[in-house]
């Protein structure tokens, strides 16, 4: 049995650019890893047979990305090995935080290592970028600026700086948002240097604000600390902090009906540094 991270992930900025013909949109962010991480317990079986024996709360496991990249592996490479897969879950659903698109991109990873499928990135990263446009970046696992689905990636070496992060006890389903009619979809293309310069914006804010008040009056409060934003589509909000004294000290203000935590920016995910 071995255990594998599955990091979490900011927005930093997040704007889109345009439709696409395939029903997906064009956009451009930058994701942050940072260190609050699922944990994966993997056992390899020889049956052939993938079973997730404990795993996240009203998600059936025939549903779990979790199972469904190990199958997907499975398909990719005709292996005859299966796996018991037990989910740690810290990373709140339905948060903007990409969870669900890590604990898949673990998954591959993984399994291409325990199964000696000897898959290289690019063929993990095209088996999961079909799960979830977010599990590129978590296979590759490295800190990004992200373009197309936000699967063109280009690692970036970022401050690994302290935000705080608020969850308001919100669930957020993605599709809903990139479906909204009053969602801003022509944001202009930038180029990386600008954002370093002068930063980006979340296009889902003004929707998430006017549909998810609860919302809004989270990022409304964190906002008199410092600046607030959305992570991917929500519900999630955070703030840069200058050290980790005061990101903890924001978080223990946070209003008791809402869950905070400390967290710190990563270069690199911890499932790339790993020794087996
Ligand atoms: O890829 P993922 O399953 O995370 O996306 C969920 C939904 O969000 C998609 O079905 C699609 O409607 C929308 N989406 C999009 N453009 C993206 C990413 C997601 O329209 N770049």
């Amino acid at each position: 049995m071995t255990l594998w991270p599955a990091p979490a992930k900011l927005n930093l900025f997040l704007h889109i650019t345009g439709r696409r013909a395939d029903g997906y949109h064009d956009l451009q962010t930058v994701f942050q890893l940072v260190d609050l991480a699922d944990d994966i317990h993997i056992q390899v079986r020889k049956d052939g047979l993938i079973e997730r024996t404990r795993g996240a709360e009203g998600v059936p496991a025939e549903a779990d990305l979790v199972v469904r990249a190990a199958r997907a592996l499975q398909t990719a490479t005709g292996v005859g090995l299966g796996a018991n897969l037990s989910v740690t879950k810290r990373i709140p659903m339905g948060g903007g935080l990409g969870g669900g698109s890590s604990d898949a991109a673990t998954v591959l990873v993984a399994l291409n290592r325990l199964w000696e499928c000897r898959l290289c990135d690019d063929d993990l990263a095209a088996i999961g970028v079909k799960l979830g446009a977010d599990v590129p970046v978590f296979v590759r696992g490295r800190s990004a600026w992200g373009e197309g689905r936000g699967e063109r990636l280009t690692p970036l070496d970022l401050p690994e700086g302290y935000f705080v992060l608020v969850h308001p006890r919100v669930h957020i389903q993605t599709a809903e948002l990139f479906q909204a009619p009053e969602l801003t979809r022509n944001s202009p293309p930038i180029t990386m240097t600008r954002f370093l310069q002068s930063g980006g914006r979340n296009d889902f804010e003004p929707v998430v604000r006017s549909r998810y008040p609860e919302v809004a009056r989270a990022l409304d409060w964190l906002g008199n600390f410092a600046p607030a934003r959305l992570t991917g589509t929500g519900s999630c909000i955070f703030a840069p902090c200058p050290s980790l004294n005061e990101a903890q000290r924001i978080v223990t203000r946070v209003p008791a009906q809402w869950r905070a935590m400390a967290v710190r920016g990563m270069n690199i995910s911890p499932l790339r540094t790993l020794d087996h």
